[in-house]
């Protein structure tokens, strides 16, 4: 998959921070995974993100909603 079309098959991720200092990371993909972008959110703040060829995993850390075509989940609970 190249770049263009992984952007534009890339499904996406809302997150919306419950408390201060809510962490998502973005985790490459391939056969390493390792942490490449992390951004921190405080309360009531949403992040809208998008897996990519560069991104697979996203793991959030603190109190949030998150919001997935899979449905929706609360972290830190
Ligand atoms: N580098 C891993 C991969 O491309 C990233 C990953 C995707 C992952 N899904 C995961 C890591 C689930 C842990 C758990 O497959």
């Amino acid at each position: 998959m190249d770049v263009d079309e992984a952007v534009r098959e890339g499904r996406y991720i809302v997150v919306k921070a419950l408390e201060d200092g809510v962490t998502i990371m973005g985790l490459t993909r391939g056969r390493d995974t390792r942490s490449h972008h992390s951004e921190k959110l405080d309360r009531g703040e949403v992040m809208v993100a998008q897996f990519t060829d560069l991104t697979a995993a996203m793991k959030v850390r603190g109190r949030a909603e998150v919001l997935t075509d899979v449905g929706r989940v609360e972290s830190g609970t």
